[in-house]
């Protein structure tokens, strides 16, 4: 127990973006990300931290992420790391068919990576306010 605890390490807040990286590839499958990045089976995904949630223009977000956008949810380090640890427990009626991630160092990780993701377009985004 105590080894399996030092193994893994104290959670680091900051995250580290290579390692989120190399999670990223399972988002892959259905999010692309970077610049020429299209809507997918999941839409993009640049610049999504710090905004607010189905707000990517020309993506057809499932009745309960657009209800959950229109009531504010933003797309923070916490409710990112809320919505990635399960993301049907945390948003009802999401049709993200993603199992989840239960290490919160794999979380804090890949949302240290999505930071880095800045390839945004204007023309890509809803009124974000
Ligand atoms: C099997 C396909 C699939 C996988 C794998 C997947 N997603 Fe998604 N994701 C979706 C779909 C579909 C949506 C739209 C959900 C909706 O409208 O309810 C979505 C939505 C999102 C959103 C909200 C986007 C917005 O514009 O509000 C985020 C953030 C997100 N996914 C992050 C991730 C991350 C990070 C991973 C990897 C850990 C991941 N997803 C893995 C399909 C997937």
């Amino acid at each position: 127990m105590a080894a399996a605890i030092l193994a893994s390490g104290p959670v680091r807040a900051d995250g580290n973006p290579r390692k989120g990286a190399a999670l990223f590839l399972t988002c892959n499958a259905c999010h692309q990300v970077g610049v020429g990045a299209r809507n997918a089976v999941g839409p993009i995904l640049n610049d999504i931290v710090g905004r607010r949630a189905a707000t990517r223009n020309g993506y057809a977000y499932s009745p309960g992420m657009q209800e959950a956008g229109a009531e504010g949810l933003r797309w923070t380090d916490k409710t990112l790391s809320g919505y990635l640890e399960n993301p049907r427990a945390y948003l009802r009626g999401t049709r993200m068919a993603f199992a989840g991630l239960p290490d919160p160092q794999d979380r804090q990780d890949l949302i240290a990576y999505l930071k880095t993701l800045k390839f945004d377009n204007a023309a890509e985004t809803r009124d974000l306010r």
